[in-house]
C-alpha cells in the first residue's frame, strides 16, 4: 500500500556540501520503502494511507557514521576523573579508557553484549538515528573482535537502525601484547588473518585505525590500509585527535572515506582532505569529553570545501549519549555550524562517509528512510538543546518509533 504523507516542511540535502532545499506543503509518497514522488501539494493516490505532518518537518533519517556502541559496562567514575582534570592519554597509561571497556567486554556473554547493543541501537532509532556504522575494538583478539562483528551482523533487519559493521582491531594495543616481537605479530594477525576473513566472510565493509601516540603508528596505518585495499574493504581512521600525527594528509594519502575527529588537523592536513575528497567526521561530544583544548576548525573546513559528516561517536569514553540533540547543540555552539550544515553533515555527509548513495536524502528513489520532527523549522532542534524533536521515524518505509503521543515541546521553547 502507498503511503502518502502529506502537509510536510520536507528538507532535502542537496549533493553541495550544507544545501538544504524545502519543499513547502509537500506530499510524500512511499511504496515498497522507497520514496516515489515528493512534490509541493502533489496528488495523492486513491487508497494510499494518510499520515497529515500537519506543517512539521520531514528529513532524512540520521546517518550515524561513526559508533563504538558494541561494548559492555561504562567508565562513568572515569569520566569525573577527566572532568577534574586528568588527561585521556594518562588515563589510558594507568590501564583504564579503552583498556577497562576490553576488559569488561570480553567478560560478558554474546547475549549480553548483543543485550546492550539492542537497546543502544533502539535508543539511536529514537533519536532519528535510521543508519549507524558499528565499531569492532573492544575485543582486541581474532577470536573476540570475529565476535564483535558477528553480534552486530546478528541485529540486522529488525527495527532498529540500518546496520554498517566496520572492523577497527587497531583500536588500542592488546593488553597480552608486551613486546616488539608480540605487536609484530598481532600486526599480522590483522593484516592477514582478520581482514582477509572479515572481508571473505562479508562481515565488514570497511576498516578503522586509531593513529594515534599510544594506539597506532603511521606506518602501521600503512599496512592495515594496504591489506584492507587488497581485500576490498573501505578505509576510515581515527585521526589528530589528541596530538596533530599529520593523519589528515595520511588519511588522503592512503585514499580513505573518512577521517574521523581532526581536532588538531594541521593546514597541509586539510588541503589534503579536499584534494582528496575525504570525508571529515566530526564528533562534537568526543572533543567536550575527551577534554581536548582544540576543537576540530569545522568553519575552515566548510570553507576550504572538504565535506563533513556528524556523528554521536556512541561510545563508553568519549561519546556517553545517543542524544542526537546534543550533538545538534555541540555542532552549533562549538563547531559554529549553521542549521542547514548541522542536518546536511547528519544525513548526506554521514551517508557519504559510508560510501552509501541510498540514504541521507529526500528525493524519489532513495530509500523512504524519515523522521517528522515535532517543529516547523530544523533551526530549533540544535537551540532547543537536550529535547527529543522525534515524532516519528520510518526505515525503509516502516514505521519503527512513534512518538506522537509524547510531544516534549512541539517546536515551541
Ligand atoms: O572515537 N579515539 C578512539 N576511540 C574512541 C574512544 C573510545 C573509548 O574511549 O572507549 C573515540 O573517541
Amino acid at each position: 500500500m502507498v503511503l502518502a504523507i502529506t502537509n510536510a516542511r520536507a528538507l532535502c540535502p542537496g549533493p553541495e556540501s550544507g544545501r538544504i532545499d524545502t519543499v513547502e506543503q509537500a506530499t510524500l509518497l512511499v511504496e515498497a520503502g522507497r520514496i516515489t514522488s515528493l512534490s509541493s501539494g502533489g496528488p495523492v493516490p486513491a487508497g494510499a494511507r494518510f499520515l497529515d505532518a500537519a506543517g512539521r518537518i520531514v528529513t532524512p533519517g540520521l546517518v550515524d557514521c561513526h559508533t563504538h556502541a558494541w561494548f559492555l559496562g561504562d567508565r562513568a567514575r572515569e569520566f569525573g576523573e577527566r572532568v577534574s582534570g586528568v588527561s585521556y592519554l594518562d588515563i589510558a597509561r594507568k590501564g583504564g579508557g579503552i583498556q577497562s571497556t576490553v576488559r569488561a567486554t570480553r567478560a560478558g556473554s554474546s547475549a549480553e553484549r548483543t543485550t546492550e547493543l539492542r537497546r543502544r541501537l533502539r535508543r539511536l532509532a529514537e533519536n532519528g538515528v535510521t543508519t549507524v556504522e558499528v565499531k569492532s575494538g573492544y575485543g582486541l583478539s581474532v577470536a573476540s573482535e570475529l565476535a564483535a562483528l558477528e553480534e552486530i551482523g546478528s541485529l540486522t533487519g529488525t527495527d532498529l537502525p540500518d546496520l554498517m559493521p566496520t572492523l577497527l582491531a587497531a583500536h588500542a594495543v592488546p593488553p597480552e601484547v608486551d613486546s616488539p616481537a608480540a605487536r609484530e605479530a598481532w600486526m599480522r594477525e590483522i593484516t592477514q588473518t582478520l581482514i582477509p576473513e572479515v572481508a571473505l566472510r562479508k562481515l565488514a565493509g570497511r576498516v578503522d585505525v586509531f593513529v594515534e601516540s599510544g594506539a597506532y603508528t603511521t606506518e602501521e596505518a600503512r599496512r592495515i590500509a594496504a591489506a584492507a585495499r587488497s581485500a576490498g574493504l573501505a578505509l576510515h581512521l581515527h585521526v589528530d585527535q589528541l596530538t596533530d600525527g599529520e593523519g589528515a594528509s595520511l588519511a588522503a594519502s592512503l585514499g580513505a572515506q573518512a577521517a574521523g575527529h581532526l581536532e588538531r588537523v594541521s593546514e597541509a592536513g586539510i588541503r589534503a582532505l579536499k584534494e582528496k575528497g575525504v570525508v571529515a567526521v566530526l564528533l562534537p561530544t568526543a572533543t567536550l569529553v575527551a577534554g581536548a583544548e582544540a576543537v576540530a576548525p569545522a568553519r575552515r573546513l566548510i570553507e576550504d570545501g572538504v565535506a563533513i559528516a556528524l556523528s554521536t561517536n556512541l561510545n563508553p569514553g568519549t561519546g556517553p549519549t545517543e542524544s542526537t540533540s546534543l550533538m545538534f547543540f555541540l555542532a552549533a555552539v562549538g563547531l559554529r555550524m549553521s542549521p542547514e550544515e548541522i542536518l546536511w553533515s547528519s544525513t548526506r555527509g554521514g551517508a557519504l562517509a559510508l560510501g552509501l548513495t541510498e540514504v541521507g536524502r529526500l528525493e524519489p528513489g532513495a530509500r523512504a528512510d524519515l523522521v517528522i520532527w515535532d517543529a516547523q523549522d530544523f533551526a530549533h532542534l540544535p537551540y532547543h538543546a537536550g529535547i527529543n524533536h522525534v515524532r516519528q521515524v520510518f526505515r525503509a518505509g516502516e514505521l519503527i518509533v512513534d512518538r506522537s503521543g509524547q510531544s516534549e515541546c512541539d517546536g515551541r521553547l
